[in-house]
């Protein structure tokens, strides 16, 4: 029997994004048809975002998760029915249950590994990656899929200029092996329900009804305060956790939300510019699926190499937050 694996480390990237691309302008000229006025310059100028994807009305989070999930598998040189565990992240799931997981791990034409979603809005991805770790090391799983698939067109309020911009649809998945080196060094995790409000889709189902508003509502500046202030402290967290400095960061992959958060979290520590992986351009703000998303254009691109240091920061509703160190 082969020993237990002291690391996890991540082995292959994938992601898909659903084929409607949706610029600021198109998006612009659809809202002004309902009498909601907004621009291609406010957006850019904000956030960043320039364009977001959107999927077909038929199209679930578990699609967009499955085509994800295989191309991390052809990355990492697995077969599905290498994987003993799923953890997907996603707020937005095919139905209120069973999982958006089981429906993935069906799909994929396997069974009887565990296959269970996390929900901690925009921060899932840090979360499932952190529980994928967790369960690695205690020798749960060798072979885990962990994804981020969303699909935030649903949930927005297309008469509410200051939330239906910003977001898009979309999913990111890595494959994380057991490993005798890291891979993944450091995990920092937190919540903080007092601030549940702030960034909420409040509405629930309830005697063969919706009850309450089903539509995302959040309010983007109090966002804004607290996520600048979380993202700088748990980099610290990590990095002290693992005795590295922020020198020895080659990439920040931080949720993409809005640039200037980003931008604002790479200069509190002390990053080039260069070594923020920045996709919120082009996808919007995919909520649990940003991180894989960014992560796997940066690897696709050539970006991010083997053995290169990279810190994955998420902040989102809950309130939630936490960050991921690890070399690549
Ligand atoms: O994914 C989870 C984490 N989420 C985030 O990190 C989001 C954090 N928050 C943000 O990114 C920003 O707060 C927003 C992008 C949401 C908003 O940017 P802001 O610079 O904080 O703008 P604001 O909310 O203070 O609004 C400024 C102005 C307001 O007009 P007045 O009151 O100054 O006349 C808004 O009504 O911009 C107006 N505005 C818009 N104008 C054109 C708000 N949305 C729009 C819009 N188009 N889409």
């Amino acid at each position: 029997m082969t020993a237990q694996p002291r690391h996890s480390r991540i082995t292959g990237t994938g992601s898909f994004l659903p084929p409607r691309r949706v610029t600021n302008a198109e998006l612009a000229a659809e809202l002004a048809q309902r009498g909601i006025e907004t621009s291609d310059e406010w957006i850019v100028e904000r956030t960043g975002i320039r364009a977001r994807h959107f999927a077909a009305s038929d199209v679930t989070a578990s699609d967009l998760a499955l085509e994800a999930s295989r191309h991390a598998l052809e990355s990492a040189g697995r077969k599905a029915s290498e994987v003993d565990l799923i953890v997907l992240a996603t707020s937005t799931p095919d139905m209120v249950f069973p999982s958006t997981a089981t429906i993935l791990q069906h799909k994929l034409g396997i069974a009887g590994c565990p296959a269970f979603d996390l929900q901690a809005v925009c921060s899932g991805f840090i979360y499932a990656l952190a529980v994928a770790d967790s369960m690695i090391r205690t020798g749960s799983a060798r072979c885990a899929l962990v994804v981020g698939s969303e699909l935030f067109s649903r949930i927005l309020d297309f008469d509410d200029r200051t939330t239906c911009v910003l977001f898009g649809d979309g999913a990111g998945a890595v494959v994380l092996e057991g490993s005798d080196t890291p891979g993944i060094l450091a995990t920092d995790l937190h919540a903080d329900g007092a601030h549940r409000d702030i960034l909420c889709t409040p509405g629930t189902v309830a005697g063969g009804k919706v009850l309450g508003d089903p539509l995302l509502k959040m309010d983007g500046p109090a966002v804004f305060k607290l996520a600048v202030h979380v993202l700088e402290a748990s980099a610290r967290k990590v990095l002290a956790q693992a005795g590295r400095s922020e020198a020895d960061v080659d990439w920040l992959v931080p949720h993409q939300a809005n640039i200037r958060i980003m931008q604002g979290t790479a200069r509190r520590l002390k990053l080039a510019p260069q070594k923020l992986v920045a996709t919120v351009d082009q996808h919007g703000n995919t909520s649990a699926a940003s991180i894989p998303l960014a992560l796997d254009v940066a690897c696709k691109d050539g970006r991010v190499q083997r053995g290169d240091t990279v810190l994955l920061e998420g902040v989102g509703g809950g309130f939630t937050w936490g960050a991921v160190l690890l070399d690549f």
